[in-house]
């Protein structure tokens, strides 16, 4: 077949047609403008596909040969940008293919012996996926570096710890933002599951039912590097769990940097000033000249919900899809696509901004001084000394209260005050009323104190090292 041939079989798919397509319903359905990212993946699927044919003797090594020689040929075109992408041929796979066939003829056209677009697509899509995951996998680790290197000069500096955004117990700086690098750790290791679900191969099953070729599965599989073959042939050409675990695990993460973003926000506001950003992560205003906005943050902060929206359009198109392929399913790229892209963009940006977090540690603990953060150790306190707790509890309450009508912290009041709550008060007490000692005091695995902050450290180095 000349080209010329085969890009009028495109237009009219077989000799069935008598009529090329309308030029509307051939912007409608063709996906190449966007599958076209699929290339290396689609080369690679067609390579191994094309050597296990020739491996089982059906075509032979003089077409395997014409093959390799032609998609070399194919790659470099693509990657020199000379190409020529035909929306004519509808997406990725025919561009490819029409291609090879012009460039090495009868051998381009026995490459999709035993193949169907359906285990084609499905193949190209996981192995892109999985090359995406495992580019993922180290943003992943340097966001959760990111956040040790802060944490690591500051286990000493106080922050008030918040419940319902109210002042509630003082805090290592430290401890909080090694709450994120745990939120990380759970995202990598749900990244690093469903890479297995990711990582199986559909080639073989044809446009649904299996091929009556006696294709060596297992030898494809070998040579693309899955970990396993699909084993339903009608569930591997409809099934895109795969691509709705990835974008439900980067809508996760993504809830997880909208929330450090937000505080972020937060502390760099006048009100708390807790931290400030390098200027280059801030942005002007056009009218107001004193500005310097979190922008990054914010657009972190809104892009998940972009991603949350890919989600949600995965779910809603397998949701009531009969077996097995439908053409809905060309529809999973552009959601996935972007999720990927968002969420690359968005972990390398956030690790770069937080390494450079400048950490403002008096303005951290005067906002914790102020907050009564340690009425919960002096009730721990009168514990100690044979109170029930919910009696300790009551006198606590009374002091703030003698405390927000003097303007003055607890450790502030006199002791001869303070034992007219309860007897047993005694000197001893300022040690407890200090934010460094109620710090200290929580020693429990998994607490704040400054050891059990530093022990947290050095595991997620040693860890992510
Ligand atoms: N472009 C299609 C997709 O993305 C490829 C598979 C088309 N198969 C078919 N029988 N129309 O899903």
């Amino acid at each position: 077949m000349s080209s010329n041939q085969l890009d009028k079989k495109a237009q009219a798919w077989s000799a069935l047609f008598s009529e090329p397509m309308s030029e509307l319903v051939k912007r409608y359905t063709a996906s190449v403008d966007f599958d076209k990212r699929l290339w290396q993946a689609d080369i690679e699927g067609s390579l191994a596909h094309a050597a296990m044919l020739q491996a089982v003797g059906i075509i032979s090594e003089q077409d395997l040969a014409d093959i390799r020689r032609g998609m070399a040929q194919i790659r470099a075109e693509i990657e020199a940008g000379s190409f020529e992408w035909k929306l004519d041929l509808e997406d990725v796979h025919l561009n490819v293919e029409a291609r090879l066939t012009q460039l090495v003829g009868d051998a381009g056209k026995r490459l999709h012996t035993g193949r169907s677009r359906n285990d084609q697509v499905a193949t190209d899509v996981r192995l892109w996926l999985r090359g995406e995951i495992d580019q993922l996998q180290p943003l992943l680790s340097g966001m959760q570096r990111a956040l040790v290197s802060v944490a690591e000069k500051n286990v000493d500096t106080i922050l008030p710890g918040f419940t319902h955004m109210q002042v509630a117990q003082p805090v290592s700086f430290a401890h909080h933002m090694l709450a994120y690098v745990e939120m990380f750790a759970r995202d990598a290791e749900r990244l690093a599951d469903l890479r297995k679900r990711v990582n199986r191969l559909p080639l073989g099953s044809a446009a649904l039912a299996g091929t009556s070729y006696p294709l060596d599965r297992e030898m494809v599989a070998r040579l693309l590097g899955f970990d396993a073959v699909t084993q339903n042939s009608l569930d591997a050409v409809s099934d895109r769990d795969f691509a709705i675990e990835f974008t439900a695990f980067a809508s996760i993460t993504m809830m997880h940097v909208s929330r450090l973003a937000e505080e972020i926000v937060l502390w760099m506001s006048q009100n708390f000033a807790f931290i400030d950003l390098a200027d280059r992560y801030c942005t002007g205003s056009s009218i107001m000249p004193q500005k310097r906005n979190p922008d990054v943050a914010e657009l972190a902060r809104g892009k998940t919900g972009r991603v949350y929206g890919h989600l949600t359009a995965l779910l809603t198109l397998m949701k009531g899809q009969p077996l097995t392929y439908n053409k809905d399913n060309q529809e999973d790229k552009e959601p996935l696509f972007d999720a990927v892209d968002t969420l690359r963009d968005t972990l390398r940006i956030m690790a770069e901004m937080v390494e450079g977090i400048l950490v403002k540690p008096e303005a951290m603990e005067s906002a914790a001084r102020r907050g009564y953060a340690t009425a919960t150790d002096l009730a721990d306190y009168l514990v100690k000394k044979g109170l029930p707790f919910r009696d300790a509890h009551e006198v606590v309450a009374h002091a703030v209260k003698v405390g927000l009508q003097r303007g003055v912290d607890l450790s502030e009041l006199p002791l001869d005050v303070l034992q007219l709550f309860h007897a047993t008060i005694g000197e001893d007490v300022y040690e407890v009323l200090t934010l460094r000692g109620s710090l200290q005091a929580r020693q429990v695995l998994g607490g704040t104190a400054p050891v059990q902050v530093r022990a947290q450290i050095e595991r997620h180095k040693a860890r992510l090292a």
